[in-house]
Order: structure tokens, then sequence, then C-alpha cells
């Protein structure tokens, strides 16, 4: 860095002292060694003293590297600078001086999920009504912080919400309905306010706007701030918010504060609805003044990766600075490079196999290795244990692998590679991608505390057996969960029967087991290995009753097991980062128990699970990485301000890059957006825009060598996938054509695992019924991912129980009663001549009411009066007492073979005079999609079966939606049939090959198994 000679524009924007400062400019052009050496400048000509100077960034990263930046320039000793992101700076801030308005300065601060738990803890004293959840709440509570976070950002306090709402318009219905949401929201907001300094707890958007209310009712606090701070410095100047752009300028008091900003209107990606230009614009006009500079030079990149990326961002014209302001952002390239041949490449490949391998075959050869591994299978060159295998780098490499970058647009896409990597050795660091609580070893603690807090969770129980230290084998595992299977135990209850201990009441140690039963089953490590793992659950459960600390109760469970020593064994790159990775997850338990005094380990596992489904996930320690020679993961996102000589961009293809529009769930109300919005402003525009931008940013990384890379298939690839639009922007080319011959062979395979661990987790020789009797369910299942099928009929890991479903089940044998009732009536059987009143369904109904699965009983009692309503509007609108119910709940079952195929009908109207029947089936759920149902092969299927086994007429079908009375009409056609007969049976034949290959995707979000599956993709 201090051997960087500043050219002219960039010499004038470091030394300007005049007054403030605009850098506006393309990636590459030194906007960040500006700022940098800017303070180096005030520092070395004592235009002020260091702490003087305030210099703000966006990420934690980012600002570290300008401090060591800084500090590289400066002599040793010197006094720092005020260097950090917004939200530290708040935080120290507020710290000090947060007591004038009344803030406790020891406050704790709350991430998203801590906030979640918080918000949880009270979530019966908010104000809600009409909003308030009726099933799960997670997911509510999710997008009720983040729309508070978002009215944060646009600085709208709780009173100004509950002004607008109460100010709203309240004539016709939907303004009446709008204003009374509205009206719960803000004073949710408020109650969320007021808890929040009753229990001393902060969140980050009240960094900032607790930081503005110091600075707006304290002048006194100001003014000691705005003496201290002579020069302000702002880096991605495009990406800060609003409330931020209000706290720079509340600290700037006119003359006497020198502003720098720089940023690159073609970068903002984490503007609100794509508001890229409005900073650079709000800014220009509140500082006409301002000096302006623009560079255009680039000091990072080949010409040809300039040149592409700006045809690429071209097409987000008009709305670019560039367009509206006549700015020219056109780079060129100063650096000097040796000619290349292909310096920008496309990979296209046929299905992503096909891609993980290439790219990572791309990557031995930039580092010299690829000779290498051809000349011998390369598993026996590299060590399959991963990163060891490549402790001598060949010293003629062109590239190191810690040159080559791999960008990915979300975290699970970063997946495959890294098991193809793995496969062929070769070391990788991941930055922020899949983060430490999707680490394995990490997983394994958390199954552990998961059983502490509820021992029925049969999937962390069944993560928690797979760990190696109990010795117990897959065969074991299914024998002992097929016993509690017969015996309708929860695994852990069949351990306490087979042990014949109750655990948390043991007296003195648990002893091998002498029941013949599970000698018979387990052999003699077992035994030791799973009386080890009740003892150490036994004694948990004393402690966390004697009050003990999560931590301590961890740290025994780790060092007990074994399971700390298991990484120590052998000293690989791998298992020194297991332990390190541990030791992190250890501080931040321990963190959250100072935190959190008044917590407990409940309150812990569900903020941990809610980190775990929201991915908020704190990142790999990457410290002890930093010099580690790997190939760098990351996301795009993540790689902001970055550069390194080799990138590749990945998985371009369309739904991956551009991602699928996300908007809020409870957006805020347009008028309290005070942020401008384009003038061509479009909701899909401007998302489609916003991922253009984040594509420039990913290939603007790269210095010397850009590879584009996508497949045709993906997942199951069942159809294909097209190339990203970006992909023919960046090349100026169409590259349709060039994915047109490729065809995926036969069954896909996910990149590099071999085959026997990626068919099925189960051994070959383990001899299992994997397929006796059939269900719809199960082929759904089956289609849904292969894995998930195996994980829940033939590991047969239950799933966990949940008001959906229990709900669904009352709602069934409701109706069932009911019809029964009135088929008897019309039958005149059993005395029972009257149709069934109301009041009878009602008692149908409490009869048959599931109580399992609720979060509370205040839930469970909330949904049953839900119910009630929406049976008793049933009853009024839906019930008839004309209709000809012929049968109900119909079972039948018709054989393949081995294999049945077993099916209920819910129920059989006659609808025509020859005795035409027509099938109805009850979904409780939401309402799905005419296309999903256009998909659904449940109806054909069963259509085929009622007339083949039941010899009736089938002339229609249709799925009855309770709770919203909607009845939807399914294609039965011959077709239909056909297809769904051929499904059927394909997928029998699937599964008794014991085909069960992962096929994650959107899926992964609703399945039970995406906290144990290592395919998962959430
Ligand atoms: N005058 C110069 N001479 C040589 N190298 C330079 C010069 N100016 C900047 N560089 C180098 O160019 C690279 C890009 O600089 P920098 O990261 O500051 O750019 P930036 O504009 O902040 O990029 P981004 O938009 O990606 O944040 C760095 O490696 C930097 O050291
Ligand atoms: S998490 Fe995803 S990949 Fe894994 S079993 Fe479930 S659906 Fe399949
Ligand atoms: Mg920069």
């Amino acid at each position: 860095m201090s051997q960087i000679r500043l050219n002219e524009n960039q010499k004038k924007a470091v030394e300007y002292n005049e007054g403030d400062l605009l850098i506006i400019a393309g990636a590459g052009t030194g906007k960040t060694a500006v700022i940098t050496q800017r303070i180096v400048n005030i520092i070395k000509k004592d235009l002020a003293k260091p702490s003087e100077i305030l210099a703000l960034t966006f990420t934690e990263k980012a600002s570290e590297e300008m401090k060591e930046r800084v500090d590289m320039e400066m002599e040793y000793g010197y006094e720092e600078p005020w260097i950090s992101t917004f939200h530290s700076f708040c935080d120290r801030v507020l710290r000090e001086d947060g007591y004038h308005i009344g803030l406790d300065g020891d406050y704790s601060l709350m991430s998203g999920a801590q906030a979640y738990i918080f918000l949880r803890r009270f979530l019966y004293d908010l104000p809600l009504d009409t909003l308030k959840p009726r099933g799960n709440p997670t997911k509510f509570l999710n997008d009720l912080i983040k729309h508070f976070s978002r009215l944060q950002d646009e600085d709208v306090s709780d009173d100004e919400y509950i002004k607008y709402a109460k100010a709203l318009p309240k004539k016709t219905p939907e303004e009446k309905a709008n204003y009374e949401k509205t009206k719960e929201l803000s004073e949710t907001y408020k109650k969320y306010s007021q808890l929040k300094i009753e229990n001393s707890k902060i969140d980050f958007g009240d960094l900032i706007i607790l930081t503005l209310k110091l600075f707006r009712e304290r002048a006194d606090v100001l003014e000691k701030y705005r003496k201290q701070f002579k020069y302000i410095l702002v880096d991605e100047f495009q990406d800060t918010n609003y409330t931020q752009n209000v706290l720079i300028n509340i600290l700037k008091d006119g003359n006497r504060h020198k502003l720098t900003v720089v940023g690159d209107d073609d970068q903002a990606i984490y503007k609100f609805r794509g508001a890229a230009i409005s900073n650079i614009l709000q800014f220009k006009e509140k500082y006409p003044k301002a000096m302006e500079i623009v560079l255009t030079d680039n000091y990072r990149s080949r010409q040809e990766i300039l040149d592409s990326s700006y045809t690429l961002i071209k097409h987000n014209n008009p709305n670019r600075l560039e367009e509206t302001e006549k700015i020219d952002k056109k780079l060129v390239a100063r650096a000097a490079f040796k000619p290349d041949e292909e310096v920008v490449s496309l990979i296209a490949a046929k299905d992503e196999y096909t891609e993980t391998e290439r790219v990572v075959g791309e990557i031995l050869k930039l580092t010299g290795y690829a000779e290498h591994s051809q000349e011998s299978s390369n598993s026996q060159i590299f060590d399959d244990k991963g990163q060891s295998g490549f402790l001598e780098l060949s010293s003629k490499a062109k590239y190191k692998f810690k040159d080559i970058a791999l960008l990915v647009r979300a975290n699970s896409h970063a997946e495959p590679f890294i098991q193809e990597l793995r496969n062929k050795g070769v070391p990788y660091k991941l930055g922020g991608a899949r983060g430490l609580y999707f680490r394995p070893e990490i997983q394994n603690i958390v199954a552990f505390l998961r059983i502490l807090v509820d021992y029925s969770d049969e999937i962390a129980m069944y993560r928690l057996l797979s760990m190696d230290v109990w010795n117990l084998t897959v065969r074991e595992y299914i024998e002992i969960n097929r016993l509690a299977r017969e015996q309708k135990l929860t695994l852990f209850e069949e351990l306490e029967k087979l042990w014949d201990v109750k655990i948390g009441e043991v007296e003195g140690e648990i002893k091998d087991v002498n029941n013949p039963l599970a000698v018979k089953m387990l052999d003699s490590h077992a035994i030791s290995g799973i009386s080890n793992l009740l003892e150490i659950i036994d004694n948990s459960l004393k402690r966390i009753k004697d009050g003990r600390s999560i931590l301590e109760i961890l740290y025994d469970f780790v060092k007990i097991s074994g399971y700390l020593d298991s990484f120590l064994e052998e000293e690989s790159g791998e298992n020194l980062f297991a332990v390190s990775n541990i030791q992190k997850f250890f501080e931040l338990v321990k963190k959250y128990e100072k935190d959190n005094p008044d917590s407990n380990i409940y309150e812990y596992v569900d903020y941990l699970n809610y980190c775990i489904e929201v991915g908020e996930s704190p990142v790999v320690d990457q410290s002890q990485l930093e010099d580690f020679d790997g190939v760098n993961i990351l996301t795009v996102h993540g790689s902001k301000g970055l550069e390194f000589p080799v990138v590749f961009l990945v998985n371009l293809v369309s739904q991956r890059f551009p991602s699928q529009n996300r908007s809020d769930a409870i957006p805020i109300p347009e008028e309290l957006i005070k942020e401008t919005l384009g003038e061509n402003f479009s909701e899909s525009n401007s998302h489609v825009q916003e991922e253009r931008r984040l594509f420039y940013v990913g290939a603007t990384r790269a210095m010397e060598k850009l590879y584009l890379t996508a497949a045709k298939y993906y997942g199951d690839g069942k159809s294909s996938k097209k190339p990203s639009v970006f992909l023919n922007e960046i090349l100026d080319r169409d590259v349709g054509e060039e994915f047109v011959g490729l065809v995926k062979e036969g069954g896909m395979k996910i990149a590099s695992m071999d085959l026997e661990t990626y068919e099925s987790i189960v051994p070959k020789d383990v001899k299992l019924d994997v397929i006796k009797k059939f269900s719809y369910s199960q082929l759904h299942t089956y289609e849904d991912c292969p894995r998930k099928y195996e994980y829940s009929y033939v590991l047969r890991v239950p799933q966990k129980p949940n008001s959906t479903l229990s709900f669904g089940t009352t709602i069934h044998n409701t109706l069932r009663d009911l019809y029964t009732a009135l088929k008897r009536s019309k039958e005149g059987l059993e005395g029972v001549s009257n149709p069934p009143t109301l009041k009878d369904l009602l008692g149908y109904y409490e009869k048959n009411w599931v109580s399992s699965g609720y979060e509370s009983s205040k839930q469970e009692s909330l949904k049953k009066k839900e119910g009630e309503e929406m049976l008793k509007k049933y009853y009024e609108k839906m019930y008839s007492e004309d209709q000809s119910p012929l049968r109900l709940e119909e079972s039948f079952s018709v054989h393949f073979g081995e294999s049945v195929f077993a099916g209920k009908i819910d129920r059989i109207d006659v609808v025509g005079e020859k005795g035409e029947v027509c099938i109805v089936d009850y979904k409780t759920g939401k309402v799905k999609s005419e296309a999903n149902i256009k998909k659904d092969l449940q109806l054909p299927l069963y259509a085929v079966f009622a007339q083949e086994k039941l010899g009736l007429n089938v002339v229609g079908a249709k799925y009855l939606f309770v709770e919203s009375m909607e009845e939807i009409e399914v294609d039965i056609s011959q077709k239909r049939k056909d297809l769904a007969k051929k499904k059927l049976l394909e997928a029998i034949d699937n599964i008794r090959e014991r085909k069960f290959t992962a096929t994650p995707g959107f899926v992964c979000n609703f399945c039970d198994y995406n906290s144990v599956c290592e395919f998962a993709e959430i």
C-alpha cells in the first residue's frame, strides 16, 4: 500500500482540504485506498489528531482492513483514529453517554435472533388481536422483527407510527381493516420499545435510533462529539440507509466539519427497494458546495473484466448516475498484466455434478495440480480427509489456492462445491457461507441440547446416536428404533426401558445393561457407549435442576463423551478447525448466559433453533484462516470491497441468480418511507436491477481471471434451467445455444459424494423391508426428496409432532363423524333417525380434539376456538342434509408384487342417477395454488383404485379446503390416472433399489430433517 503512487485525481482527493468531498467511482478505482490515504495524510500533516477523525465503513471486515492499512502507514504507537462500522460507533457513544437519555450503559445488545427470543417471551403481552399468530409464531415474529427494523431504518418512532395509524381513513371495510391492522402493528411497535427499555435491551436498529435521540435531545452531548471530530469519512456510501445518513448529517455542523463520502451507485446492494442512486443525489442536494471527484482508473482488474462488467451494468440504465449525472463510469485498467488468452470464460455444464467437477478441475489446473491428478486416480494422491492432502505446494504454479474465490449467490449453493473440494483434497476456507451452527461438529452438540429440553425430539436423538463416540451401528439404531415403535415409545424411553432406569433420577452410576433383548441387539461396544450417553444425560438433567450453567453441562458433555478427544487424536487441519469451532460455540454460549442471566436452557435452545431457522449463524472463525492457503468460498454479498486474482461466479441460472423476488411479509406503509425511489421505479424491475448490481460486485472482484459457470440441470434435474440473463449481458452474446446440446446422463449424481454414502445412509448389508405397505404420503415424500423418504420411512426417524397435523386429524375425524351420522340417519340405522345438528357436530369436534404439538395451552385454546367457528360456518354453508355420502373413510389396498399400496378416501358422494360418484378429500391447510393442484396425483391415483378395487364409477374428484370453504375440482382424466400409476410404480421400484438421492431445494425449508441432513438447503 505504501508503494502505491496515487494518480492525479486520487491525489487531489487525498489532499483536498477546503471542505466536503464526494467521490463517485466504479469498482477498484481506489476509493477505499483514498479514504485510507486521506486519514494518513491528515495525521501526517498534522491537520488533526487521530482521535479527531471518524471513519465509518459498512462491515466489520472492512473496518478491520482499513485499520490495518492505516496502521501499516503509521509509526508504531500512534493514537488510533475512530475507524468502525456505524453500529459499533453508536455502541461506543451509547455506552459512554447513553445515560443522558436514561439508558443503562450496561445494556445488552440483541441480535435478530435474540430479539426474537425476547419478543417471544412477551408474545402474550403484546397488544395483538387480529394479527395474533394462530399457528407457529416463529414466522410471524420473524416478519414482525423485520417490520420493526425497517421502521427503524426509516427513522420512524413508535409515536409517529401510532399517529400515522390513527389518521388513516376508516370508511370502507378495506380501509377499516387496514386501519385496524396498522393500529395493532404500531401499538405493538410501541410495546416492544417499552419492553426493551424495561429490560435494558436494545437491538441493532436502536443503536442508530438511540444515538440520534441522544444527539437530538442533548445538545451538550452532540456538541461534545461535534467538537471531537473534525473529519468524517464514509466508505461504501451508496449503501447507507436513511437513519445512517441522518446521523452523519447531525454530526456534521456546517463548515466546522469536513465530510468525505465515497461510493459507487452500481454497487448498491443493500438499498431498500433498490434506491441505488438516492444517497448520492441527496448528498449533492444537501451539500451543493462539495467538491466532486470521479475516478476512472482501475488498479484491480484486467481491461477485459472491466469491459464485460460495464456491458452488464449498462443494462441498469437509466437508473444510474452515469446516465442521470453524466458521470463517466467506464473504467480503464491501469495495473500491468501479462497477456492472457482467456480472461472471462464461460463454463457451460450439463448438470450440477459436471459444473462442480469442472470448477474444481480448473482450480487444480490454475494451481498446478492438474497434471498431477491425471497421472493416477486422484483419491490416492489426495488425502481423502481433505485439507492435509496438500501440504507441499508446487512452486511453479501461478496461483495459490488463496488467490482463488468461489462466489455463490446463496449460502446453500456452496455445498456441492465444498464436497467436491473435499473429495479432491483441495483446501478451502469459508467466509460467511454456512455459519457455525451448520458445521457438523456443532450440529451434534445442538442435538444433545435439544434432547435435554425435549427427549421426544426423535430427529435430534437420531443425530445424537449417530455420533461415533457411542459406537452404535446403523443396524443397531434401526433395531432399537423398531422396538421403540412396536411399543409406541420414543427412542429415549425405549433406552430407559432397556436399561431399566429413569433418566434424571438415577441413583448411582448407570451400568451396563442386563436386559437380554438389549444384549442380543447390541454389541458390547454399543452397550457401553449408550450407557455412557445415558449417564451423561442423567447427570445433565440433574444439573439443570440445580440451576447449573449451560456451558458447564456442555463442557462435560464434550469431555466425558470423548467427543473433544476424538478430534485431537490426529492433528489434521480439519480436526483443529472443528475444535476451534467448538471453542467458539462455547464462547457464544457463555456470552448468551452473561447477557441473559435470567434465561434457561429451554429458552436458549429455542433461541438456537430460531437462529438456525433464519440462518443467523455466526461466521466460523476466520482469523486463523486468514493466511491459510485455501480457496475462498463466500457469498457475493460478503465479497463486497474485496479482490482476488481469480474469481468463479457459479450457478448462474435463472432463479438462482437473479434470485426470486421476495418482498417483505409485513411491508411498511409507503408514506413512511423517506428514501427517494428512482423515477423509473417498479417493484420487479428494481429487483432485477439490484441483482444485476450484485452480479457486478461479484464480477469486479476479479483481478486476472473471471469464470462464469452454470449447468443445465440442478438437483433432481427433472426440468432444465435457463442460463441467467446476466450471462448474456456480461458476455454480450446469447449463451442459450451453448446449453442446447447438453443432455443429462442417466441418474443425477451430486457432486463428488461417493455413490455409496450418497445413495443411502444405511449400509447395503443391512436387510430392510424397505417397502411393504405404501401410501400416497410416502409417494409424496419420495417425490419431494428421496432422502427425506429414507429418514422418514427407512430409518423411521419420526417427524416432530406439530399442531397443523393434530388439527388436521381433528377436523378429518369430526367430519367423518358428522357424515357417518347423516348417513345413518338416512339409513335409519341404530335408532338414529334425526340428522346431526350443529350441537352434535361441535360434540364430535370436542371428542376428536387432538391436543399434541401445540406450543402452549394458550395457542391450543385459540386454535380450538378458531376451529369451532370454522365448523359452524361449515355446517351453515357446506353441509346439507341432501348430501349423499356413499362411503366414508373408505380404505383400500392393492398388491403390487411384494408391496401393497394402501389409501383412505375421506368421502365418496353419489352424484349421478346411475350411482356415479365423486371422491372428496379434506384439506385443512391453506388452499393450494392452481398449479400445485394440477401437479397433484393423489386424487387421480385414488380414482384408479376406487374404480379398480371398489368397482365404482368415478366421474369427479375434488379437494375440500375446510378452512376457506373452497372446493377445487381435480383433473382425473385417463392421462392423469395413467401418469399417477406410472409414478407410483417408478417410485416403488426406485425405493426397492434403495435410490435415496437427496434432491435439496425449496422443500428443505419445510423438511423436518433439515437439521440433520447434510444436503439441506436452508
Ligand atoms: N494509484 C494506485 N496505484 C496502484 N494501485 C492502486 C492505486 N490505487 C488503488 N490501487 C489498488 O487497487 C486496488 C483497488 O483499490 P480499492 O479497493 O481501494 O478500490 P475501491 O474503489 O475501493 O473498490 P471497490 O469499489 O471494489 O470497493 C487495491 O488493490 C489498491 O491497493
Ligand atoms: S433437508 Fe432437503 S435434502 Fe435433506 S432430506 Fe430434507 S428435503 Fe431432502
Ligand atoms: Mg472499496
